[in-house]
């Protein structure tokens, strides 16, 4: 992997990679640096492509015996609803098959929010009341939408709290059809942690690559913060690290 260089935007430190293979790699690296240091770490993770490539390089370091997860604790951001844990497309099952069932981590410690959870109020409620209780997440990792968006907190005219139910946007459920067999099996609405509780991590890890993601980068991290583009407020985040391949910073003009 070629790091090309690193800098800062504001508060955002950027680190740009020749490729999806190296920022993955750099990305797990960090994480598996804070585990080293803090074994009962807690972990926020996502799903989409985008970390796929961190989950492989933590399970190589895994296999290698360079990590243990045995006391490691995570929270994911989202998942669908209503799509049940078994279901291939939910985020649990991603979790399972692209991270949990490949290294030694207690499942009963890892947390994904319930798709099939009917009363909304009490599954938020016993979500955030989790996350609290576990501290927050030492560290979340985040993919951006190509609208902007982070966990599901979709374009908006406010910025979220806690963790809540929303209706997929248009251009969500555009750009995730391709993981279903056809765009009506998309399910319309989420889970999602709140804006307020990834704001809330101590350590903030954005992977992104690709050119489709270039226009969204420069709208959150090179315009203003606003919750038209909820990845904007990152750039108020105390320690917030853009980990990126060439492609993703190649701006239009
Ligand atoms: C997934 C999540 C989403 C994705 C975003 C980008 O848990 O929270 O915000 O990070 O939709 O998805 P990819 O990486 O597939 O482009």
């Amino acid at each position: 992997m070629e790091k090309l260089c690193y800098g800062y935007k504001g508060n955002i430190k950027v680190e740009v990679f020749d490729s999806y293979e190296g920022l993955s790699e750099a990305a797990a690296d960090y994480i598996a640096a804070l585990m080293l240091d803090k074994p009962d770490i807690i972990l926020g993770l996502a799903t989409g492509s985008s970390p796929v490539g961190i989950y492989d390089a933590l399970t190589r370091k895994y296999e290698a015996g360079e990590l243990d997860f045995s006391a490691v604790r995570s929270f994911n951001l989202d998942e669908y609803y209503p799509l049940s844990p078994e279901n291939d497309q939910s985020y649990r099952y991603f979790m399972n098959k692209n991270l949990f069932d490949r290294v030694n981590i207690d499942k009963a410690n890892t947390r994904v929010p319930s798709g099939v959870a009917e009363d909304v109020e009490k599954e938020c409620a016993e979500y955030d009341a989790a996350l609290a209780a576990a501290g927050g997440a030492d560290v979340q990792v985040l993919g951006i939408g190509c609208n902007g968006h982070i966990g599901f907190n979709e374009p908006d005219e406010f910025f979220t709290k806690g963790t809540h139910k929303v209706s997929l946007s248009e251009a969500t459920i555009q750009a995730n059809k391709r993981f279903f067999e056809k765009e009506e099996d998309v399910p319309r609405f989420a889970y999602t942690m709140g804006i307020c509780d990834i704001m809330q991590a101590q350590r903030v890890v954005m992977v992104v690559s690709g050119a489709a993601k270039a226009p969204v980068v420069k709208q959150a991290f090179f315009g203003p913060v606003t919750p038209r583009c909820p990845a904007s407020i990152l750039q108020l985040h105390r320690d917030f690290t853009l980990v990126a391949d060439e492609a993703a910073l190649a701006f239009p003009d």
